[in-house]
């Protein structure tokens, strides 16, 4: 059994209003400010363990069946065409990286490196986060520097470290070069004068990423399926929002809501990489990141902004010190390990499967 304090729930129930500030509004939210970290309880004894409050679900939903936008409608074209730019490596400068290279769809989108290797091997500076589910995320990337998937995706093929392309110009004339692909943007823009532009490329992937949900027993657990969840699942679900986890992990993706300071208790190890800071240029936004989603979280190792977790239980461990100020039990960790196992959702097999690349004009080496 797992202690639970009062004084510490007291200080969780303090928090909970502060949950409604990190729920997605409007699909749109920036919240940017720590949470006001909850101190460590002072341990007061042992204490019977009680059922959850049910009403905390409401915090969590399930995954939708596919993440839509207004402002990017899905079309089965486009989504086609998104597949196909994903997996295709002539997007990268030698023709040797494509978007599946770091975020492997049959691997729950990671690529299991503590940071991603990219044009000529080198490697970047931040962990591959998953591709699934992260198009419902308030913003992308572990700094939050692109709004949505259609922006994000317009990065990486010129980031001179991932596909290492010179210039958006150079991804269309490559583009242009293919006649297959001429093609498939002209069914996937039918409207436009010009269809093959870059942000056509970065709005077609988008639209893939879209439909990269993946739905789990934690799913059935939330739409009324009580039996969905074994007996140390429930435990480590209870564990989870009595500590406060949820105060953070919340929502549908349980993150992608808001972004927090790693550390807000316990500095974290590493300041190497200072997250939001090295954008906004604002001291106050020092190693802040933003919330990464749990989903899968058992398949996605190593873990962290900076990989410097190998473990899941390590993981959890160093969240309960670092953002709560909390040495977790062994069997604290083991029974939010256990339930985060919930959460590993089913890959969409069919949909994720290789297409037919496009062929003619540039030598056509395949998908990954
Ligand atoms: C060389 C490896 C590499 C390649 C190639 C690559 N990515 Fe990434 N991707 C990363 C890394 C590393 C990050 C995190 C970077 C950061 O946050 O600063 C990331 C972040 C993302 C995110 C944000 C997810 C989140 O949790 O916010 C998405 C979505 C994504 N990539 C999709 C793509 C797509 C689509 C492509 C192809 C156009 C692509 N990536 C190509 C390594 C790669
Ligand atoms: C104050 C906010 C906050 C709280 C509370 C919190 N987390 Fe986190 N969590 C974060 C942030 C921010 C990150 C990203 C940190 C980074 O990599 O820089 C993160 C990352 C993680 C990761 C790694 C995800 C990945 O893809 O690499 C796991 C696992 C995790 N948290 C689990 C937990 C658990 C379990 C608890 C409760 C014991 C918890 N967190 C409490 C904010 C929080």
């Amino acid at each position: 059994m797992y202690r639970i304090n009062r004084a510490f729930s007291r200080t969780l129930a303090a928090l909970l209003p502060l949950l409604a500030a990190c729920q997605r509004q409007d699909g749109i939210q920036q919240q940017q400010k720590p949470i006001a970290a909850a101190a460590a309880p002072a341990d007061s004894g042992a204490q019977a363990s009680h059922d959850f409050n049910p009403r905390l679900l409401r915090r969590f939903s399930p995954v939708r069946a596919s993440i839509e936008s207004p402002e990017h409608p899905l079309t089965a074209d486009k989504i086609a065409l998104g597949r196909a730019l994903y997996f295709d490596k002539r997007l990268s400068k030698n023709q040797d990286v494509s978007c599946n290279s770091c975020h492997q769809l049959d691997a729950y989108g990671v690529d299991g490196e503590a940071t991603s290797l990219g044009d000529k091997g080198q490697r970047g500076g931040r962990n591959s986060p998953t591709v699934y589910n992260a198009a419902g995320y308030f913003a992308q990337f572990w700094d939050g520097r692109a709004t949505d998937v259609e922006q994000q995706a317009k990065g990486p093929i010129l980031n001179p470290k991932e596909m290492a392309m010179p210039s958006p110009d150079a991804v269309v004339a490559r583009l242009k070069a293919i006649s297959g692909y001429r093609e498939l943007f002209s069914k996937a823009f039918p409207d436009a004068a010009e269809p093959v532009t870059y942000d056509n490329v970065g709005v077609a992937i988008g639209a893939f990423e879209r439909k990269l949900v993946t739905p789990s027993r934690w799913d059935k657990y939330l739409s009324g399926d009580k039996h969905a969840l074994h007996d140390e699942e429930l435990e480590g679900l209870k564990v989870f929002t009595n500590v406060g986890c949820m105060v953070c992990h919340t929502g549908e993706f349980l993150g992608g809501t808001s972004y927090q300071r790693v550390g807000a208790v316990e500095p974290w190890p590493n300041q190497a990489d200072s997250g939001r800071e090295g954008l906004t240029k604002n001291a106050a936004d020092r190693m802040m990141f933003k919330v990464p989603t749990l989903r899968n979280i058992q398949k996605t190792a190593p873990y962290f902004h900076d990989g410097s977790a190998k473990t899941l239980d390590q993981a959890v461990r160093m969240m309960g010190k670092h953002q709560l100020g909390l040495e977790l039990s062994d069997n604290e960790v083991s029974a939010i390990v256990a339930w985060l196992g919930s959460l590993t959702g089913e890959l969409p097999k069919a949909y994720i499967a290789a297409p037919v690349l496009p062929g003619t004009g540039v030598a056509n080496k395949g998908p990954t």
